[in-house]
């Protein structure tokens, strides 16, 4: 059997007296939906800084197609094919929605008309086409969070990570995002998603990881996932069950 596209082992990250992670591990085959949650302060972030070579981690191996990319700088993690959103929002506020996603874009089509064109696609693609010309600050919350993971997804990855594109969002925006993810796996991209919002979360991902401060609690499909004590008491309460098999 082929290597996973992602396998991540023994990750750990301190930073000074505080594990944010420990001893973390998982895989993800090419075009599977991973669920990561877990309570505020977790350490799901911090799971994605690594992924994404921004904190390099303390110890551990994170290897992608069976080759280690831990402490690779996030430029070089991008041009292997993983691409990531941020908890708060990052674009580029006095550009238009288009120009922004063409910074995606030009990780891999350096010619400017490519990159538009590639760009055009991505946001047709996320439903954003429309607000192509629009300055980037005039979107909504949601919007926003869509021009992000559409600036991600234009860098052609073969791995996305998703940190919380659900927050704040209303139920039918959530809805819309889910149809999105699903899309977007459709196409044979394997996506993180860390969500608070389960319902964003639980009827589409494979499979769930649950952190607790900096440690892996649980795994498994989220039905079962929805009644595992351990999770229930650290982080879901009584309140969320999710649909069955
Ligand atoms: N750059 C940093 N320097 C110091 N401590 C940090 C840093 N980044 C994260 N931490 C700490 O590591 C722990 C895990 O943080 P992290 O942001 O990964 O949690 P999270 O699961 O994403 O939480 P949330 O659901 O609130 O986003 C927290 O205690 C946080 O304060
Ligand atoms: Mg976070």
């Amino acid at each position: 059997m082929s290597a996973p596209l992602l396998e991540v082992r023994g990750l750990t990250k301190r930073f000074g007296g505080l594990t944010a992670n420990e001893d973390v591990g998982f895989t993800l085959r090419e075009g599977e939906i991973m669920g990561l949650i877990g309570p505020n302060g977790a350490g799901k972030t911090t799971v994605f800084n690594a992924l994404a070579g921004f904190f390099p981690p303390t110890s551990g191996t994170i290897l992608l197609d069976g080759a280690p990319v831990e402490g690779l700088p996030p430029e070089a993690i991008a041009a292997r094919g993983v691409a990531r959103t941020f908890q708060i929002v990052r674009i580029f506020r006095s550009m238009t929605v288009l120009e922004n996603v063409m910074v995606g874009a030009m990780l891999r089509h350096r010619a400017v008309p490519k990159a538009a064109v590639v760009a055009r696609e991505t946001l047709d693609f996320t439903g954003l086409g429309r607000r192509a010309h629009d300055p980037a600050a005039q979107l909504t919350v949601a919007e926003q969070k869509r021009l992000e993971l559409t600036r991600a997804l234009a860098t052609g990855p073969r791995l996305l990570l998703l940190d919380e594109v659900m927050a704040g969002l209303t139920a039918s925006e959530v809805q819309e995002a889910v149809e999105l993810v699903k899309r977007i796996r459709d196409r044979g991209i394997a996506c993180v998603v860390v969500e608070h919002v389960m319902e964003g979360i639980m009827p589409i991902a494979d499979r769930m990881v649950v952190l607790e401060n900096g440690r892996k609690i649980a795994e498994g499909p989220p039905a079962a996932i929805s009644v595992d004590p351990n999770v229930i008491r650290a982080y879901l309460g009584e309140g969320y069950l999710a649909p069955g098999p």
